[in-house]
């Protein structure tokens, strides 16, 4: 029988997730705007959406119950801190996904980061919590006194936006105290902050699909956090990915991706030891240094565009793994990803990441997209007429996504179907995955010492 599952979210994830589940099951959405490639994979498999708040345990529940799911996917950020896995669990619904308590891993950086210090330390980067101003300013000091540069973490979730590095965002140690400060004004009571040491070298993650005893890798992705060329501008969403036919990236040995393999298993271990297993997509943000694998941060989900690249290489049923997770079993299907390299690129409005003041029409021609071997994929924005499209105004609007032998020629099957297939006021960024870039990103890691 065809399975029906459930997906919560509109961005270009979630119609990622859809476009894959639609090949073999039903598909169930809750989205905050009609995005147009979830409300078509929906319709086309057979199943339905609703326009809601995602993020709503009880909304979710609700829809869900009424359309009789079989099983649940929960894969973004508020609504597995919300509690929705939990609160599908407790009405009955098989469900793939963090709870609440194992998605901490995300929504609470001090808890993470304690987890790693424990199960993990050789990875864990110098740094210190603050929860007071005299505990801030103690703690700048201390990281002055060792010639350190600070990264200042809210301790909650931020949608990317709260982290300040020194020196692009802060430009001196004083600086560093007085965000900090400010944080903790601006937190909810007993928040803290914490404060990381600056890392040199490249950053990268691995997405792990876990069953919470078992761990399958996807390849490592590289993501592009800044809006303009150059990696200049301010921090986004993630402007486009690209992942590479190895399954590593340009800076990564084989041995690099064990050793990251090696401490998500423990974090896994760690976090089932602490009575709070973990389900889903364990989401490792690392760096690479001159000294080795150093911990940035963990998602409890998919990284967004991460999982465009990722389950573009994918092999098997997304359904399958869905299901295997739900049940606890995780299925041998989801660690077969084709030897293919990916690249995808979102278009966004030029006032990105800030909200444009309208809503910005453009138009893609999809078939033309297709028939040279690009995805085109949804995300802020809803459909106004055949291949014509607004966006919705404050997020990314569109991602062009290929797969080919090698992350050149994926990146320039994007650019052209951008530039012969698309028409209107968005923007992207051209040198991502081009051969400048990538030739940047291996001289990027400092040599050891
Ligand atoms: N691309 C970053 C994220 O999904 O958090």
């Amino acid at each position: 029988m065809v399975k029906k599952i459930l997906i919560c979210g509109s961005g270009g994830r979630e119609a990622v997730f859809a476009s894959r589940l639609a090949e073999d099951a039903r598909v169930y959405a809750v989205v905050g705007h009609e995005n147009p490639g979830i409300v078509d994979s929906a319709a086309r498999s057979g199943g339905a959406h609703a326009v809601g708040d995602a993020g709503d345990p009880d909304a979710v529940v609700d829809f869900a119950k009424r359309h009789s799911v079989d099983c649940a996917f929960v894969s973004a950020d508020q609504p597995l801190a919300n509690g929705v896995v939990d609160a599908l669990l407790d009405a009955g619904i098989r469900t793939a996904g963090a709870t609440r308590a194992a998605s901490r891993i995300e929504w609470d950086k001090i808890y993470s980061m304690g987890i790693v210090e424990r199960a993990c330390p050789e990875i864990a980067p110098f740094s210190l919590v603050a929860r007071s101003d005299k505990e801030a300013d103690a703690a700048v000091d201390d990281f002055k006194s060792r010639g350190l540069q600070v990264v200042v973490k809210p301790e909650g979730l931020t949608g990317g936006k709260g982290v300040k590095v020194m020196p692009e965002h802060l430009a001196t140690h004083g600086d560093a105290a007085r965000y900090a400060k400010e944080l903790l004004a601006r937190g909810r009571a007993g928040e803290g902050v914490l404060l990381v040491e600056r890392l040199e070298g490249a950053e990268f993650t691995i997405m792990g699909i876990t069953d919470g005893r078992r761990l399958a890798l996807a390849p490592a992705t590289y993501d592009y956090p800044y809006r303009h060329e150059g990696d200049t501008g301010p921090g986004t969403g993630g402007m486009g990915c690209f992942t590479e036919e190895s399954g590593r990236l340009p800076f990564l040995s084989d041995a690099d991706v064990e050793r990251c393999r090696s401490a998500m298993e423990r974090t896994i271990q760690a976090m089932r030891d602490e009575g709070h297993p973990f389900n889903g997509i364990l989401n490792g943000g690392f760096f690479k240094t001159a000294a080795g694998i150093r911990f940035m941060e963990f998602n409890a989900r998919f990284g967004d565009p991460e999982a465009l690249n990722v389950l573009a290489v994918m092999e098997g049923s997304l359904s399958d793994m869905v299901a295997g997770l739900a049940d606890g079993e995780l299925s041998g299907d989801a660690s077969r990803f084709a030897k293919r390299a990916s690249v995808t690129k979102y278009l966004v409005a030029k006032e990105y990441p800030g909200e444009s003041e309208r809503a910005v029409p453009f138009s893609v021609d999809e078939r033309a997209a297709a028939a040279a071997g690009v995805d085109v994929i949804p995300a802020s924005c809803v459909r106004v007429g055949e291949g014509r499209y607004e966006t919705i105004r404050k997020s990314r609007a569109i991602a062009f996504g290929a797969v080919a032998g090698t992350v050149v020629e994926a990146a320039g099957m994007v650019d052209a179907a951008i530039d012969g297939h698309f028409e209107g006021g968005l923007e992207y960024r051209r040198d991502i995955g081009s051969a400048a870039n990538l030739d940047r990103l291996r001289a990027a890691v400092p040599a050891a010492a």
